[in-house]
């Protein structure tokens, strides 16, 4: 029998996601999440992490802010739905810390892994979907919007973030798969529900 899967899907803003993720859920019958803002107490977190007029929040609060966040969603949410025998479907996980507190914020690799893995009791996604879109297009939408406190960040922020992403799938090609975003919706619920099942059977 399969054992449940643990599935994130990373991207920058505006990627699609979240569709895919509340999609690939219902086609599994599995549990849909988020991180940051998946659990009561981490909504309180997300809150004072994406107002923009907390302009003082420090790379380091930040990074424990968001390991907070995702101590408590494992804790609370994925890890109770895996032992049920759920298949859970993230909405960003460690990886995003990795890619925009260490290669956006440039802060220390090693440590946001070292403390995220204690924060995360060492529960790693089985598998990223990452969906790709161009910096261009990204920056173009979010024009049209009210910004929160990430999405102010520069271009160059978000290229290394972009960055940090790609070098995290190829250095584990097993747990990574990395999706053009640009087709139409259906098309890439398609060829994600394709992928899922290659690489995971399920
Ligand atoms: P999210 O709700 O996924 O935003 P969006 O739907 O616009 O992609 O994430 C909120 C913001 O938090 C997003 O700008 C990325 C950032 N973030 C981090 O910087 N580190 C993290 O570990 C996570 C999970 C998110």
């Amino acid at each position: 029998m399969n054992r449940s899967k643990y599935i994130a899907f990373e991207g920058l803003e505006g990627c699609g996601k979240s569709t895919h993720v509340t999609r690939l859920a219902t086609a599994l019958n599995g549990l849909a999440t988020r991180e940051p803002g998946g659990t009561e107490i981490g909504a309180a977190l997300r809150a004072t992490m994406l107002d923009a007029k907390n302009t003082s929040l420090s790379p380091r609060s930040e990074a424990l802010m968001m390991a907070a966040d995702r101590a408590q969603h494992i804790q609370q949410v994925v890890l109770p739905a895996i032992e049920s025998g759920r298949h859970v479907v993230s909405d960003r996980s460690v990886y995003s810390s990795l890619a925009y507190q260490g290669y956006g914020r440039e802060l220390d690799l090693e440590s946001l892994r070292h403390f995220n893995s204690w924060a995360i009791q060492d529960v790693w996604p089985d598998l990223v979907v990452f969906i790709d879109v161009p910096l261009d297009a990204l920056l173009e939408r979010l024009k049209k919007r009210e910004l929160d406190r990430f999405e102010r960040e520069d271009r160059s922020f978000f290229e290394r973030v972009l960055r940090g992403f790609h070098e995290m799938a190829r250095q584990e090609p097993d747990r990574w798969v990395i999706i053009d975003g640009s087709p139409p919706k259906d098309e890439l619920e398609v060829t994600i529900r394709r992928l899922i099942a290659e690489r995971l059977s399920i």
